[in-house]
């Protein structure tokens, strides 16, 4: 097996205009990958530092100064030890000396550098099967609130969960619900300009139930019209909105109680099938009440409270706080240190979701880890080239395995 000869660091943009690191590994077999970091903008207090103090300049800077020189001449199939590389040039707990974007960018790289030399894709270079039978749902955002949307609902996202069928089918259907989304919003709204948000979902002025009462019945169009099976979800980022300890809603504001009971009646009354952050980063057990309630009938998926974090899902473990984790690279800053997660997650039972970020970047790899990491959920969001190249790389993951014609 090769090894490495160089590594480049250079500024790029993510899809939000927002300076992030764009990384090129080189092997002396003559393979190169590259990859890109892209950036949340509701991020958890637990993920990892996303920059160096200086910024993207002062990451660029230690890329030539510290890693280029530490990770020159290690072996191309040796992901651990390229990941434990970055974390000794760091030297911080967290990233907080080269950047966790900067590790992630360089971590996803490798990989790719590696995927490329094997002349397979990155999903079976870290172990997908030939033909893997079963496929992540796609977990696509239709219309956007909280943070990443200015003037919507509280809720931070409105998705459509495409599950149990072939790439094909759920792209095909989650969609056809932004359509539907975006048709209703307008019959609505005939006089309003719609918008999109950071994740290319619409956004309107609509309230919590409204947006809800509007995903359902594109739901339910969808279902009738093209027989795929797609429900609601929804991803609430509720650390965003809690204060005090109470959820603060446009219209009203619950303490705990009061918005897990409001929890329950979302998910019967509108069928719910997929529910991320209900509840505040720190509220393990409040979590647990929620799956104990509603866990048989949805996934329950915490993204801030985990932050991708293994001794975090270790806590979530011991409470029973949750039936599934988001998985986002950048949380933790290596694939070394994801995979970890997603093995804990794995050996418990619980489902993963692979997740893109709010800025993201047109690359497709995110798709790889998902099949990779036999996910039940890829989540990246439908329109714009950002989120459409990982869309179209789990197509291609998908025609890849079906029989030639
Ligand atoms: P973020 O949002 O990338 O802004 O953190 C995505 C999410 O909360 O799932
Ligand atoms: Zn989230």
């Amino acid at each position: 097996m090769s090894r490495v000869t160089d590594v480049r660091l250079r500024r790029i943009y993510d899809s939000r205009g927002k300076e992030t690191v764009e990384a090129t590994v080189v092997s002396d077999g003559g393979a190169t990958g590259v990859a890109g970091a892209p950036s949340g903008a509701s991020t958890g207090t637990h993920e990892v530092q996303a920059f160096p103090n200086g910024g993207v300049a002062t990451a660029l800077e230690l890329g030539t100064s510290a890693i280029r020189p530490a990770v020159r001449g290690l072996a191309l199939d040796d992901q651990a030890g390229f990941d434990a590389k970055l974390h000794e040039v760091d030297g911080t707990p967290n990233f907080a000396r080269i950047g966790g974007n900067t590790a992630t960018a360089l971590s996803v790289a490798f990989a790719l550098a590696r995927a490329k030399e094997q002349e397979v894709d990155l999903a079976r270079s870290l172990g997908a099967p030939a033909r893997p039978t079963t496929w992540p749902a796609v977990v696509g955002n239709c219309l956007n609130g909280g943070r990443h949307a200015i003037g919507g609902p509280d809720i931070q996202e409105f998705i459509a969960f495409a599950a149990n069928a072939s790439p094909n089918d759920e792209v095909r259907a989650a969609l056809a619900v932004h359509r539907a989304v975006g048709e209703e919003l307008h019959r609505r709204l005939p006089t309003h300009a719609l918008g999109r948000g950071d994740e290319g979902g619409w956004v309107a002025p609509v309230g919590n139930v409204e947006a809800l009462d509007i995903l359902a019945g594109a739901c339910a169009k969808v279902r009738d019209e093209l027989h795929l099976s797609v429900h609601p979800g929804v991803d609430l980022a509720a650390s965003e909105f809690f204060r005090g300890n109470e959820y603060h809603y446009r219209d009203r504001t619950l303490d705990l109680d009061g918005q897990v009971a409001f929890l329950g009646e979302i998910v019967d009354r509108y069928g719910i099938r997929y529910l991320e952050d209900p509840l505040d980063q720190e509220e393990f057990d409040g979590f647990a009440r929620v799956t104990a309630a509603v866990g048989s009938k949805c996934l329950v998926v915490g993204d801030d409270i985990y932050t991708t974090r293994r001794e975090r899902l270790r806590t979530g473990l011991d409470r029973k706080s949750s039936n599934a984790i988001l998985i986002k690279v950048n949380q933790v800053g290596t694939l070394t240190d994801t995979l970890a997660t997603v093995a804990l997650a794995k050996a418990s039972g619980v489902a993963t979701v692979t997740s893109h970020r709010s800025g993201d970047l047109p690359e497709g790899w995110l798709a790889d880890l998902a099949v990779a990491f036999g996910s039940a959920g890829l989540k990246c969001g439908l329109l714009g080239g950002e989120r459409v190249a990982k869309l179209n790389e789990l197509l291609r993951l998908g025609a890849a395995t079906e029989a030639p014609h």
